[in-house]
């Protein structure tokens, strides 16, 4: 089944997203020329500087043709339309609301709610989400958290993000109901 508009095609392909806040423009073709030459084929662009949205534009027009740019840290559905006018590749929330999930699914955009509590688990769920962003991964309770919802959400595969670092990241993504991870960590700007 294409749950959330194809975000799992995504996530399989990507398993260490990196998610940039640009402050400039001028940060961004360095940025995509460190990432392609390390072969991670997508980023997720932040929404939290003024300089984000010319940032995302920029992405998309010299990046290669399989690469992925998303956008970060859409907090309201006017955040989700800009998205489809400059025809981004996903879109990730730090938490979801049925209104905001509603306008992602509508978007035709592959996208990855967040979540954090099993009741924002059961939300998603009843909105046939079945990959989620577990935000802040480190104060949902990190590995402990994961491990947990495994056997609770046997359904739902997570993207973990917020404390994810070179050292452990590797010991999260082997967990069974992890599909990839995100962080700041992989691309520095
Ligand atoms: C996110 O939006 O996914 C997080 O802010 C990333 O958090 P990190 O800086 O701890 O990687």
């Amino acid at each position: 089944m294409n749950y959330q508009n194809g975000i799992e095609e995504i996530l399989l392909a990507n398993k260490k997203i990196p998610v940039v806040t640009f402050n400039s423009k001028d940060q961004v073709k360095l940025a995509i020329e460190q990432l392609e030459a390390a072969s991670v084929t997508c980023i997720e662009i932040t929404l939290r500087s003024d300089a984000a949205w010319e940032a995302i534009a920029l992405c998309k027009k010299i990046v290669k043709p399989d690469f992925k740019v998303g956008v970060g840290t859409l907090v309201n559905v006017e955040q989700v339309s800009r998205c489809i006018s400059l025809d981004v590749d996903f879109l990730v929330s730090p938490g979801a609301t049925s209104m905001l999930i509603d306008k992602m699914q509508m978007s035709g955009i592959p996208y990855l709610p967040g979540v954090m509590t099993p009741s924002e688990i059961i939300s998603a769920l009843e909105k046939d989400c079945r990959f989620l962003k577990l935000f802040p991964f480190n104060l949902a309770g990190g590995l402990a958290a994961v491990k947990t919802y495994a056997s609770v959400f046997p359904k739902i595969k997570f993207c973990p993000t917020g404390g994810l670092n070179e050292k452990n990241y590797e010991e999260v993504l082997a967990q069974n109901n992890v599909i990839s991870v995100g962080g700041t960590w992989i691309c520095e700007v």
